[in-house]
This record gives structure tokens, sequence and C-alpha cells, in this order.
């Protein structure tokens, strides 16, 4: 169900959550300083507590109070990206609960660029802590729709129409002095690298292999004569195929970015035998698409 503003920040202070939009996909929110509403989270998504939280605030003086450490790689990445679809992980504060953190000793912490997310967090007056807002392993939702359609009623929810930005925000650490990559995002690891001293990257550690899945078949193809058959749904951006079902991409990634998950979910209820996606370029500027597809990939 759809919910006010007023009423999403009352329920946020009153250990209750909340499916709120931010620029990159919906999130499924909760007071991230209160240990018991932060666990309604994990047990509604079905999500294993050993994946730790991003908490989302509204501005970078609020994300210094929760992390213990703020070096200068910090402040300039956060002066030149937030609000944005950058996190960063830096160590985390006793004030934050562990199980915010799975346990690590380290903070997710990011300032999103969205206009209903900034008002929640400065009307609920809490950090708050927000996994995107689908079950563990499905896709994340870029609009309220896909929530409603994840969670039913279980959740009310804030609508703050499509997402701007369409796929998750780029995570990177900055523990030790060391800047590393922990998810490709469209802000890119090259583009953070400038902004910073010249550090080189480093290797990312494991992630879930399986993730941001339809329920559907998904295929990554080279062209449409991978096609198994022409009862299914294409994807595509360069080369059109023969299929029942053909969605034209947009050529830029930014663009492409933004529809993919919408995309993916409208071909999911249609219930297909297949999806197959045309594989983007192996380029830098699509490095954040292709780890989504290679995820969502069967
Ligand atoms: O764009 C986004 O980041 C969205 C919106 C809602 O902000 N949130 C999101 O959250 O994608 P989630 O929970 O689906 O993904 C969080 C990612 C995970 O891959 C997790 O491993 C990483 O952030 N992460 C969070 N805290 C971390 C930490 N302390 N150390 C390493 N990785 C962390
Ligand atoms: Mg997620």
């Amino acid at each position: 169900m759809l919910t006010s503003l007023a009423r999403a920040a009352e329920l946020i202070r009153d250990g209750g959550l909340v499916a709120f939009p931010t620029e990159t996909v919906y999130g499924l929110g909760a007071n991230a300083l209160d240990a018991a509403a932060v666990a309604k989270i994990f047990a509604l998504k079905g999500r294993p507590s050993t994946s730790p939280l991003i908490v989302h605030v509204a501005s970078i003086d609020m994300a210094r109070r929760y992390v213990a450490e703020w070096p200068r790689e910090a402040e300039e990445l956060a002066r030149r990206y937030w609000p944005g679809p950058l996190t960063l992980v830096l160590p985390k504060s006793p004030e934050i609960p562990d199980i915010v953190t799975a346990g690590l000793p380290t903070l997710g912490i990011r300032v999103p660029a969205h206009p209903i997310a900034l008002q929640l967090i400065e009307q609920s007056g809490v950090p708050i802590a927000a996994p995107s807002a689908n079950r563990f392993t499905h896709l994340s939702p870029t609009t309220a729709d896909h929530v409603r359609e994840e969670f039913g009623d279980a959740v009310e929810i804030l609508d703050g129409g499509p997402t701007q930005v369409g796929i998750e925000s780029t995570v990177v650490s900055l523990v030790g002095g060391k800047l590393t990559l922990l998810r490709p995002g469209m802000i890119s690891l090259g583009e953070i690298e400038k902004a910073t001293s010249p550090e080189g990257p480093h290797p990312a550690p494991g992630m879930h292999e399986r993730h941001y899945s339809p329920r559907t078949r998904l295929l990554l193809v080279d062209g449409p004569k991978q096609l198994p058959d022409r009862n299914g749904a294409y994807v595509w951006c360069n080369e059109a195929g023969l299929s029942s079902r053909s969605i034209r991409m947009p050529s830029d990634p930014t663009g492409y970015a933004a529809r993919l998950y919408s995309v993916l979910h409208q071909l999911d209820d249609e219930h297909w035998p297949w999806i197959a996606v045309e594989s983007p370029p192996d380029k830098p500027e699509w490095a954040a698409i292709l780890d989504r597809l290679r995820r969502a990939r069967s």
C-alpha cells in the first residue's frame, strides 16, 4: 500500500519498515540504530544474516557520525559524488548495531540522490539501513509497482515514480588506506580513481554469483543467431532477430541501465519460456550492466 512521507517517517521512528525510492532502485528501509527494526528487513527479504546492509544518510556530516574514520579519499569522493549512486565502505562506529553490517567491523554508507529518500531520512531523524526492496536473489525494483508485486501489503511504500539510474550503486571500500571496488555501478572505478590519489585497483572479494535474477530462464547471447528458437523474448541493442517478443534497448549505457530491470520485470510477468539478452559491448562504461546481466543469467 502507498503511504505518505509523514506516516513513513513515523513508521521508521517506531521501528517499522518502509519501501522508498532512491535514484538507483527502491530500498526496504528501517532505522539503522534499531537492531530489532533491522532484523525485520532480513526476515521479510529472506536475506542471509551474513549479507551487510547499506546505511543511507542525508549529508556528509551525518555520514561522519556513523563511521570511525573519515580519510581524505572519503571526503573527496563524497564531495564529488554525493548525493549519488556511490557507497563508501569504512570502519563503523559502535553506534551502528552489528546486525546492520553482518558482524563486519565496516559499514557501507551513502547519501542517495532522491528528494523523497532525503526527506524521509531528515523527517525520521535517523540513518536508514536499506537493501534493495526485493526478496533475496530476485530482481531489484525500479518502480513502486515492482515492490508491491514482491511484498504485497506486507510493507508500506513511498511512490517516487521510476528510478533514474536503474541499477544499484557502485560500492568501494576505503578500509586500510586501499581503494577496492566491491560492486561495479554506473560511477566507474576509473572515474573514482581519477577523483582520488592514484592507487591501483584491487581484486573484488567474492560476491554471490547468481543475483538480481528474473524467474524466467535468462540467456546472454552474442547475437540473434544464438536464440534457442523463436518462441521467447529477445532484448537487443545492435542486431534485431526473429522472436515472438522483441525489445530494443537504448544504445547508451545510462539509458540502458535505467530501463534494464523494468524490462526484465515486464518480460518475467509475461511468462516467456526464455529471455535472451544480446551482450552489450565489453567496454568500461558497460561494466556494471554486464555484471548484472552475468549474475541474472540462468
Ligand atoms: O543502490 C543501492 O546500493 C541500493 C539502494 C537501495 O541504496 N541498495 C542496495 O543494497 O543495492 P543491497 O543490500 O541490495 O546491496 C548491498 C551491497 C551488497 O553487495 C553488500 O555486500 C555491499 O553492498 N556492502 C554493504 N556493506 C558492506 C560492507 N560493510 N562491506 C562490504 N560490502 C558491503
Ligand atoms: Mg539487492
